[in-house]
């Protein structure tokens, strides 16, 4: 891919939201950031021209596997040091009980957010490695943790795709691969939560994705020894507190 100088940092979910948040901030800092969705992120005219010229977009639907495919083919000269989970597909409408989730829905949520993500993950692990340590960060959520009543398809991919990322960390040695899953302990003000909500909510004490694109520009500047990897909560003043998963039983 022409232009990507440097090692770049993957994000998916990059036209809108919080992965629209990382890619400006990620270019910002000066990285050279691969954006990936299925339609074409548009950045504010105040957006600087520097960072917009080391942005490389490319058109990428995760619920297409043949797609991701090729798409990672077309990555074989690219280094890449990180990759940012962010993309998702919330399924339909408001919040409804499994019962009401239909069998094209589950398809969709998670083909989209599980499945796609773990071929494009496992697909371009290699590369990863070869710029050790390579870091992935996934955007997860309380659903993947916790019970999660009226978004069962939401919930069962973020919670899989958490399982597959402690899989791959349990893979790797830590200079090898660096896996960190935040989880927001607040809501976000993003395309995707909006059309979730009614015309007349109040979204004042949502947080901007801004916050979210802040902690993981921080995560991929911070030495390992720093901000070991493993899964946070992320506070609204933007710290972390470490998630203490079941290691085993
Ligand atoms: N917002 C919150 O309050 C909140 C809270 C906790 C966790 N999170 C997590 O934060 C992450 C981002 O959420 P968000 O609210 O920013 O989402 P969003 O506004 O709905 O944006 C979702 C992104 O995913 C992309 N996407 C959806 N379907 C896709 C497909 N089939 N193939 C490729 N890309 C696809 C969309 O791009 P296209 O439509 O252009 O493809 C878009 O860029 C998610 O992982 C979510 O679980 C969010």
């Amino acid at each position: 891919m022409a232009g990507v100088e440097q090692p770049g940092v993957l994000v998916t979910g990059a036209s809108q939201g919080i992965g629209k948040a990382i890619v400006m901030r990620l270019a910002d800092e000066g990285h050279s950031v691969l954006g990936v969705s299925r339609s074409k992120p548009e950045f504010p005219d105040t957006a600087q021209s520097a960072s917009v010229s080391r942005i490389h977009w490319t058109p990428l639907d995760l619920s297409q596997m043949t797609g991701v495919e090729q798409y990672v083919a077309s990555l074989e000269p690219v280094a890449i040091r990180a990759l940012i989970l962010s993309a998702v597909d919330y399924g339909e409408g408001g919040r409804h009980p499994a019962s009401m989730t239909l069998a094209a829905e589950w398809q969709r949520v998670i083909t989209t957010n599980l499945i796609g993500h773990c071929v494009l993950v496992s697909l371009l692990l290699p590369k990863l490695v070869a710029n050790a340590p390579g870091v992935v960060i996934h955007v997860s959520s309380d659903v993947a943790v916790t019970p999660a009543g009226g978004r069962s398809a939401y919930a069962a991919s973020k919670a899989g795709l958490h399982a597959m990322l402690r899989a791959i960390a349990a893979e790797h040695p830590l200079d090898r691969l660096r896996v960190y899953q935040l989880i927001p302990t607040f809501q976000t003000v993003t395309n995707g939560i909006r059309r979730r909500r009614p015309k007349d909510f109040d979204f004042s004490s949502y947080a901007d994705p801004a916050l979210i694109a802040e902690v993981v520009d921080r995560l991929l500047s911070s030495s390992p020894a720093s901000v070991p990897a493993g899964t946070y909560l992320v506070r609204r003043d933007g710290t972390l507190d470490w998630y203490e998963e079941v290691a085993s039983v």
